[in-house]
């Protein structure tokens, strides 16, 4: 399996892997609303606020992972949040999630990322170093509807301790729909 960092020239190929898979496992209109998510992320945030890592098995894109910028008003540590994953249908459950995260963290470190957030299922999440947190650790932008859900990392020596501040995210994900 092959990782990559570099998105530019396919953007279109992971739309649409976001889209199709989305549509097979939680209905089109879910395949929708992610691929509109995606189109957004590419198309208005700034470069830097971004990291998009894609695993390709023999030349065919598999799975990809978008990371965007949170900021936390009062605290200066670098933050940034995965918010969507996706590995392709037929592909899953054979380990390429769990591999293309723990290429992405590795990465993130040595772009200087300090803590990375996510919003989503423990069983999966936990297997690359996410753990539950609550809002005293970290305020989540918008109201959280499956507080559960909300998970974080520190990508540094020191265990998390809480982000200050209220917190900002992207403008894709300013959306009262994906919290
Ligand atoms: C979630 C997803 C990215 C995981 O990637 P993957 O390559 O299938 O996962 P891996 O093979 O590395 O890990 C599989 C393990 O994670 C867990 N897992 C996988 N998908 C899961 C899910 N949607 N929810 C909970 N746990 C999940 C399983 O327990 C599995 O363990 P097992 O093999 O012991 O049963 C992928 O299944 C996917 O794209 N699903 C549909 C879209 C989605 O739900 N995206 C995440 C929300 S943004």
């Amino acid at each position: 399996m092959e990782f990559t960092s570099g998105y530019a020239d396919r953007r279109d190929d992971i739309i649409r892997l976001f889209k199709d898979t989305f549509t097979v496992s939680e209905g089109a209109a879910e395949g929708d609303l992610i691929a509109s998510l995606v189109t957004d992320m590419f198309g208005k945030v700034t470069p830097g606020d971004i990291f998009v890592f894609s695993a390709f098995e023999g030349g065919t894109l598999v799975g990809a992972v978008i990371f965007s910028r949170m900021t936390y008003a009062e605290d200066e540590r670098t933050v940034f949040i995965l918010s969507p994953a996706v590995v392709a249908t037929g592909q899953q459950g054979k380990g390429i999630g769990q591999a293309l995260l723990s290429h992405s963290m590795r990465s993130l470190r040595e772009n200087s990322v300090d803590v990375v957030l996510t919003y989503g299922d423990l069983n999966f999440y936990s297997r690359v170093g996410f753990h539950r947190i609550t809002e005293e650790i970290a305020q989540a932008p918008l109201p959280l509807s499956y507080p559960e859900g909300w998970l974080a990392q520190s990508l540094t020596e020191s265990t998390l301790t809480p982000l200050r501040g209220s917190s900002t995210c992207v403008e894709p994900l300013n959306d009262p729909a994906m919290w």
